[in-house]
């Protein structure tokens, strides 16, 4: 497989493009056959030796990719091969094949494109976090955002205004800041070109601006943080201009302000389950369009080295994206003769919704958990039923004898058939990790109450019953779900699901 390789620790022009042997996956980890990766600020500082973190020489950068798992460890029972995902790797990405341990890798909603998916969690993950967690934002606060163009600026820009906030983005270009305009920005300031003390001063009317989101660090930070608003919040996300700043407490004292640190991998690390349940609410906010990446441009594997050189030129607005391999060819891996759960799956942009592991259930029980999407009740569906289950009633299968005998002139679905439909619909709302096996253990209170006939559009919406644990660890979960017909009141099927989880 190809890779482009660090080798020698140095700049971006000292990266070479190798064929070298596939990896190696230990037990707990999968093989990914990557389609894209994510350009990261933290590539050009781990090749320079200059990161947290220094893998052994050899290794390719690259920290977020897109792929499809290919291959998976004795011990890795939560994916399949061919599951579409996205994977935190830190390093090793700028490769066409990557081992990466199996908590560190996220489903893809099946809509999502490749590189989309490789450059959201990064960015994304990091603002969301600062935002939602740490500064905690209320709509109508004012934000000032630092290098507002790059990939977390950028995302904190949109993420901001998802809240309601009023932002104020600085970047060192018009160009840059036409970009954090149309994503959204109430206010852009040129911080090359301009005094920022006094246009924030104008701009808030001498009042301050109650959060500031920091990536850059250097001597802008002492100015920021004269900007803050009293009882304001100062987030410590980077330095990208390659200088720490040291702050005189005082500035905190004076403010009544509070300075958080934000370490996103961190957060990702401790408190899993918030972050699994932020990557879900991103997911959901990119597949509806709330937010959107800004793409700066794709660079093919073989001109990675300048996607690298020009994030640390400031050349960069949004995101740099590598596409990785000759995506139809590899695309045969997916055709492997197992079936798999994706594979049965109707394509739907719902994204479901995500329960860390089993327990996690057990502080649910009330949860709404949606609805999916409408799903077309057709004559060959009917038909696929009646043969599966050698049920050949005519009311189901025969258009013409319908057309004259039954008062709607149309067949009707099987009951047992839109009963069946229940799990196709659960995937598409609830998914809970680190599950070893789920069995449907049984059905309470089961009501077909209206005919489904051919044509009709059907959807399901459940909530969480209850929840009991088992002796032997296992859950039992009760799920109330309800299909009903797209322009009827009365539901076609209700029922209580139960089923074991393991
Ligand atoms: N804490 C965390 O968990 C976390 C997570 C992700 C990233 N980060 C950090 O956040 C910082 C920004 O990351 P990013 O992915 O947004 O990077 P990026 O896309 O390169 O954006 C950084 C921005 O900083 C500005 N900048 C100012 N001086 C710079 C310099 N000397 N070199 C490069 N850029 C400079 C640039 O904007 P202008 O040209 O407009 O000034 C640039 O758009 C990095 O330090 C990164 O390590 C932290």
């Amino acid at each position: 497989m190809k890779a482009l390789l660090c080798k020698t620790i140095g700049n971006a022009q000292s990266l070479l493009l190798q064929d070298i042997e596939e990896p190696i996956i230990g037990d707990n980890q999968v093989l990914i056959s990557v389609r894209a990766c994510g350009v990261n600020f933290p590539d050009n500082l781990i090749i320079q030796g200059k990161y947290q973190f220094k893998p052994i020489i050899p290794f390719a950068p690259g920290g977020e990719v897109s792929g499809v798992i290919i291959r998976l460890g004795k011990h890795v029972t939560n994916f399949f091969i061919g599951t579409r995902v996205i994977a935190l790797c830190c390093w090793g990405g700028f490769a066409e094949q990557l081992a990466v341990d199996a908590n560190r890798v996220f489903h893809i909603p099946d809509k999502m494109d490749w590189f989309t998916a490789a450059g959201t969690l990064y960015n994304y993950g990091t603002s969301f976090y600062a935002l939602k967690q740490k500064a905690q934002i209320q709509s109508g606060e004012t934000i000032l955002i630092l290098g507002a163009a790059g990939g977390v600026g950028l995302a904190a820009v949109e993420l901001a205004k998802q809240k309601g906030a009023i932002v104020i983005a600085c970047a060192s270009t018009e160009e840059k800041l036409a970009v954090c305009k149309s994503k959204g920005a109430d206010f852009t300031i040129n911080y090359l070109s301009s005094d920022l003390k006094e246009k924030i001063n104008i701009i808030t009317n001498n009042k301050g601006v109650d959060i500031v989101y920091d990536p850059v660090g250097g001597e802008l930070a002492e100015i920021a943080i004269r900007c803050i608003a009293w009882n304001g919040r100062y987030l410590v996300v980077g330095f990208a201009s390659g200088i720490i700043p040291k702050l005189s407490f005082n500035l905190a004292l004076l403010k009544g302000c509070s300075i958080f640190g934000i370490f996103w991998g961190s957060f990702a690390e401790k408190e899993p389950l918030e972050n699994y349940k932020n990557i879900n609410e991103l997911l959901t906010m990119l597949l509806s369009g709330k937010i959107k990446q800004h793409r700066h441009k794709i660079y093919p594997l073989e001109n990675a080295a300048e996607a690298l050189q020009d994030l640390q030129d400031q050349k960069v607005i949004g995101k740099a994206i590598i596409k990785i391999g000759n995506w139809e060819e590899s695309l045969v891996e997916l055709n492997s003769n197992r079936p798999t759960r994706d594979s049965f799956k109707e394509e739907t942009s719902i994204s479901p919704i995500h329960f860390y592991d089993k327990s996690e259930l057990l502080k649910n029980i009330g949860k709404d958990l949606g609805k999916t999407e409408w799903l077309t009740i057709n004559q060959d569906r009917i038909e696929q039923f009646a043969e599966a289950t050698l049920d050949f009633q005519w009311v189901h299968i025969d258009p013409e004898k319908a057309k004259t005998d039954l008062p709607n002139g149309k067949t009707i679905a099987h009951g047992y058939l839109t009963m069946s439909l229940v799990s196709n619909f659960l995937y598409q709302i609830i998914s809970i990790g680190k599950v070893n096996s789920f069995i449907n253990y049984g059905i309470n209170k089961a009501r077909f109450i209206s005919p489904v006939q051919v044509g009709s559009e059907i959807r399901m919406w459940a909530n969480i019953n209850n929840v009991e644990e088992m002796p032997n660890s296992s859950i039992k979960l009760f799920l109330n779900c309800t299909i009903e017909i797209k322009g009827q009141k009365k539901p076609a099927f209700v029922a209580e699901i139960i089923s074991m989880i393991f």
